[in-house]
């Protein structure tokens, strides 16, 4: 059961009326309820431990990286995974202990590897044959020995959107299954390397079991020859990316999925390591917006938010679809009418929805993303010059201000003028 529901008809975060909230903080705004998030992880290392297997998880920072939401997860027993060096300080001033840290992502800097030796993360997930041997080198020149994963492509399709799918060969990420007994080979014989493990993740928001299963079982193949041919794999990481019901609609449950894993990779006997992001945020969060003006067209009826493409990018990006719930419940008898949800920003593509039956609305309601959660304020920027939506953390009737929306003169301050203008 989710934490957002209607209650005297006003919608809920947690025990919190959100029509207060918003009096106080403002729109648009994003809301995570802090119940939701430890149960959503709870849930989901649970579905794994009662399929009987030795799981670790490693929280995908990407998905939503603010301190609060890493914290709530560490909290728990959760590690992190990161792929930058910001990431990973974050992952650690949240107080994720190194050595449940996995540092992926096809393109680390040598900074950024220097930083995951000297913090002692617990592994280096590596797609190419090239940041193998500069891995190697930089570990070599702090005389540290780096623990590596080699991420196999395993060219899967993921059924997912293009822009979210990473497992076919013809993306840029993880190094073609076929390759890998030459790449673990070299791997072998390059002193600052130790291998660890294997590692596969073939895409975001993946609604059917089948790509998963198809991957796992390669994955799980190659594990048992990599062994056998004497390479001391330890463990294997299984990425992310198990999805989550946008529109309601049903899914594959965790308990599904660990029931693939457990069939797949079960009989390796090894630890795993799993890196689901939206899966433990995506739902645990919100963004609340305020309808500017409700624009008569000539064929369409315009819902005009405070709230734009830069705060919730994933409907022009990807044409994701997210619910839109009004802050006041409308009456179950309520004609709906079409709108067109769009932001202030001086672009087509700043659209929500298009033609998206809701109760009749006007200036001044209020509404609610809902599953704003993971990919949210994340992907947020401040184009047309936009303050970036604040983030409040809400448990019971409690909530905190976790991060507060900055004024016009803090972002121009970021900013100097060459002393030649
Ligand atoms: N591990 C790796 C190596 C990844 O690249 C990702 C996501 C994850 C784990 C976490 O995947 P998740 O469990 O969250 O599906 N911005 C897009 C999603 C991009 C995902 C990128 N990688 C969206 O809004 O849908």
């Amino acid at each position: 059961m989710s934490a957002f529901a209607y209650r005297n008809g006003i919608l809920h975060a947690e025990d919190l009326p959100l029509d207060r909230l918003i009096e106080e903080v403002g729109t648009p705004a994003f809301v995570y309820s802090r119940a939701d998030l430890q149960a959503a992880y709870r849930r989901f290392a649970g579905a794994l431990q009662d399929a009987g297997l030795d799981a670790r998880i490693c929280y995908a920072v990407k998905a939503n990286p603010h301190l609060a939401v890493i914290r709530s997860f560490a909290e728990l027993g959760a590690g992190a995974d990161v792929v930058s060096e910001g990431e990973l300080r974050r992952a650690l001033a949240a107080g994720v202990p190194a050595d449940r840290i996995v540092f992926a992502g096809v393109g680390k800097s040598d900074g950024e590897m220097a930083l995951g030796l000297e913090t002692g993360i617990l592994q280096f997930n590596v797609e190419s044959r090239e940041e193998l041997l500069r891995l190697d080198a930089v570990a070599r020149g702090l005389g540290k020995t780096a623990p590596v994963a080699l991420r196999v492509n395993p060219d899967v399709d993921a059924k997912t959107h293009a822009k979210i799918t990473t497992g076919k060969s013809e993306n840029k990420f993880g190094i073609d299954i076929r390759d890998i007994p030459e790449l673990l080979q070299l791997a072998g014989g390059l002193p600052g390397l130790a291998i660890k493990g294997l590692a596969v993740h073939i895409g975001s928001q993946i609604t059917q079991l089948e790509p998963f299963e198809a991957a796992f079982r390669r994955v799980a193949e190659l594990f048992t020859e990599m062994r056998s041919a004497g390479h001391p794999l330890e463990h294997l990481d299984m990425g992310g990316g198990l999805g989550i019901a946008y529109q309601g609609e049903s899914l594959p449950s965790v308990e599904d999925y660990a029931a693939v894993v457990r069939r797949t990779v079960g009989q390796l006997g090894v630890p795993l390591v799993f890196e689901p992001g939206r899966h433990l945020v995506g739902e645990a969060g919100l963004l609340l917006a305020r309808v500017l003006f409700v624009k008569q067209g000539r064929s369409r009826r315009f819902l005009i938010l405070d709230a734009a493409m830069n705060d919730l990018l994933r409907p022009a990006l990807y044409d994701a679809w997210h619910e839109i719930q009004p802050l006041r419940e409308a009456a179950p008898d309520a004609t709906r009418q079409p709108f067109d949800v769009v932001g202030p920003v001086c672009e087509s593509g700043d659209i929500f929805a298009a033609g998206r039956p809701l109760p009749e609305m006007a200036a001044g309601d209020a509404l609610a993303f809902r599953s704003a959660g993971a990919y949210g304020a994340t992907m947020a920027s401040t184009y047309n010059s936009r303050l970036p939506a604040p983030e409040i953390m809400v448990s019971g009737s409690h909530y905190s201000i976790i991060r507060a929306r900055p004024s016009h003169e803090q972002l121009m301050a970021q900013e100097t003028l060459p002393d030649w203008l």
